[in-house]
């Protein structure tokens, strides 16, 4: 089926996709190749939940992201690689060379135990070989699970239990921005109490002295001399495991989120080519997500390589060596798809006009948001400064759960209203619900966001832990997926998100959930109790305020602070570091014990005089002491 050109032809797929969504999600599929057709396009329920799409067919995810496109786009670049450092040499890696690296990889890391189905640990800077470790995983069967760099040894260490990695890639370091930062000694912290791991293979990355462990340790470069190319790529069930990706929620750790070949496949691709309107809006496309996060899973590395695109990908920060790096890049490889998320935008209108006219811009034609809610101040300024009022901007609105977007315009072909995420794609069947359950029907309504029906790649499980997926995504309401958002439909039926409605905070585009942060802090000495709450901050989207009783220290408060952000640092890592912290002498709790948040929230925002009820408090008097402390 060819991409949609205009907003009827939107209308007419949204409308068949709606009617008979196994006809239209296999007409998608055939197009890739599969070497044993699908048994069953669909099989669902949303109690269990179980959810297969294409079940029985086999395929494998790299044949069609680099075999398929061999025959007419080996010389095409695959990824232009651009370093942190601009005086550094920029890497190109066209379709063939990065179906020879993979393969190459796939067969070093066969060498060293991994076999089908088996969990491989990435924690890596945004090199080139982290795709490629990726996709060699892939090749083989093994189920990457990739932990943002940015983590502490903690959490890494938690992630690597949870799913019982066997091998770990990593890098002996990283640069970002004017900063080298210790991979592999994190790395090497963690797997002390990761007894399960046998193999690290680690890549030499910023030339550092390599502590490596006898035994277990290998060099990526050493390996990679021993192997040949040539690496046939494992036959997957429609619904193996493809990869697991950790994200945090309301309650409780990170958990793992399992997403399939199949259907990740389909859908992914198929939301890159219609949202972007790839190719036609133009061949050189840029994400500027971290492979840590689902983004550049998704639209970084699978789905652009999918439809066979010509992708950036940057090791560095937006503001290094100064604001004006993006624009830079964008000419340098005359970007025409640009990709990022609002609190970048947000921090470089900042940096003011004067690192954006030095630079043309002019490649762009498309321009896209993802990770949380765009201000309209910020839209403004990203249309008429960057795409100079004459690109479409995509709002895009998923989920690490959802694989891909839900939730966009089409680039110039939807309408687009600042800050809306506007309509659901083809597959996408949302609908918003009152606290109870019950549909809240037509327009200028406010509810909370679920969606009705399968898409291909929606979440198939929690890893390991399949009753913690139902609990958090479809128990809440029956027979719907709850997304964990809150959600205005307006007057012309555009969706607009409005943000969590669940103790999970966006902190720069960074999902950390209240009581991953609580549980940190509570590993301080001197801390008895904290709640954790996040607040509207004009870089950040939304910053973390923390509360904290602590018991009779003589330390003072900035020695305290400090601690607690050390503490944090070494538990989660540095982004999960509250912004704010104020000590108190209690919390309001309710009668049977629950911290009132709501309570919490206000202060943070500032609102000390709008905390609505508060009768049902225990201990009432603890507001006004919490009101009088409360930091501005
Ligand atoms: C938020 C990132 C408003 C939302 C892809 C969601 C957004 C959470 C948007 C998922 C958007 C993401 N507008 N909010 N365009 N995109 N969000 O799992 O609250 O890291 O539930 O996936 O980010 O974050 P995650």
């Amino acid at each position: 089926m060819a991409r949609i050109t205009s907003f009827e032809q939107y209308q007419e797929q949204y409308k068949k996709s709606v009617d008979n969504p196994e006809a239209f999600w296999a007409e998608q599929a055939e197009q890739f190749t599969w070497s044993k057709k699908w048994d069953k396009i669909l099989n669902w329920n949303f109690t269990e939940p179980k959810i297969e799409w294409f079940a029985g067919g086999k395929l494998n995810i790299t044949e069609n992201c680099l075999d398929r496109h061999l025959p007419e786009k080996a010389d095409q670049v695959a990824y232009y690689w651009e370093p942190n450092e601009p005086t550094e040499k920029a890497v190109q890696l066209t379709y063939k060379q990065l179906h020879e690296e993979v393969c190459k990889f796939a067969n070093v890391l066969k060498k060293n135990g991994t076999k089908k189905g088996d969990r491989v640990c990435i924690y890596m800077p945004m090199v080139p070989e982290l795709a490629i470790a990726l996709l060699a995983c892939a090749r083989i069967g093994a189920v990457h699970s990739v932990v943002f760099g940015g983590f502490s040894a903690s959490a890494l260490s938690g992630r690597i239990q949870d799913c019982d990695c066997k091998i770990v890639v990593t890098s002996d370091g990283a640069y970002r921005g004017a900063k080298a930062i210790p991979i592999k000694a994190v790395a090497d912290e963690a797997l002390e109490i990761c007894p399960g791991v046998e193999k690290v293979i680690v890549l030499n990355r910023t030339g550092s002295e390599i502590n490596m462990v006898a035994g277990r340790d290998v060099l990526w470069e050493d390996e990679i001399k021993m192997v040949n190319a040539d690496c046939p790529a494992e036959q997957m069930d429609a619904e193996d495991m493809l990869f697991i990706l950790y994200t945090s929620g309301s309650t409780g750790k990170p958990k793992g989120v399992v997403h399939t070949c199949g259907g990740y496949m389909v859908y992914t691709h198929y939301t890159f080519e219609n949202v972007f309107q790839y190719p036609s809006s133009g061949g050189v496309y840029w994400c500027t997500a971290d492979i840590g996060w689902v983004t550049g899973h998704s639209y970084i590395v699978y789905a652009p390589l999918l439809a066979g695109a010509t992708s950036v990908m940057f090791e560095g920060v937006p503001t290094y060596p100064d604001a004006g790096r993006f624009w830079q890049v964008i000419d340098k490889y005359k970007v025409n798809i640009f990709y990022t998320a609002p609190t970048a935008i947000r921090a470089l209108e900042a940096s003011g006009l004067g690192f954006v006219t030095p630079y043309k811009l002019d490649s762009l034609k498309v321009l896209g948001s993802v990770g949380e809610p765009i201000n309209e101040e910020a839209w403004t300024w990203y249309h008429e400064n960057i795409g100079k009022g004459k690109c479409p901007i995509v709002d895009t609105w998923w989920q690490t759960e959802t694989g891909g977007i839900l939730i966009s315009p089409l680039a110039g072909i939807t309408k687009t209203k600042p800050s809306f995420a506007t309509l659901p794609l083809p597959g996408v069947q949302p609908i918003l619900v009152d606290e109870k359950g019950n549909e809240i029907t037509g327009n200028g309504v406010e509810g909370n966001l679920c969606i009705k029906f399968p898409w291909p790649s929606i979440i198939r499980t929690t890893y390991g832990d399949h009753e913690r997926c139902r609990q958090n995504y479809f128990a809440t309401y029956p027979n719907l997926y709850f997304t964990g958002d809150g959600c205005k439909r307006d007057e012309d039926g555009y969706y607009r998100i409005t943000g969590r409605v669940d103790d999970v905070m966006n902190v720069s585009g960074h999902r950390i959930g209240t009581a991953e942060v609580e549980s940190a802090i509570n590993m301080h000495i001197d801390i008895v109790e904290s709640a954790v709450v996040g607040y509207p901050h004009d870089i950040k989207g939304q910053g973390i305020y923390a509360y904290v009783i602590c018991t009779n220290s003589k330390k003072d408060a900035e020695t305290l602070r400090k601690e607690i952000l050390a503490e944090v640092t070494k538990m989660i890592g540095p982004i999960a570091k509250p912004d704010k912290i104020q000590i108190v002498t209690g919390l309001p709790k309710t009668r049977s014990g629950k911290i009132m948040r709501r309570i919490l929230r206000k202060v943070a925002e500032g609102e000390l005089n709008n905390l609505g009820d508060t009768s049902t408090l225990l201990d009432p008097m603890v507001v006004e002491e919490i009101k009088a402390g409360a930091i501005k």
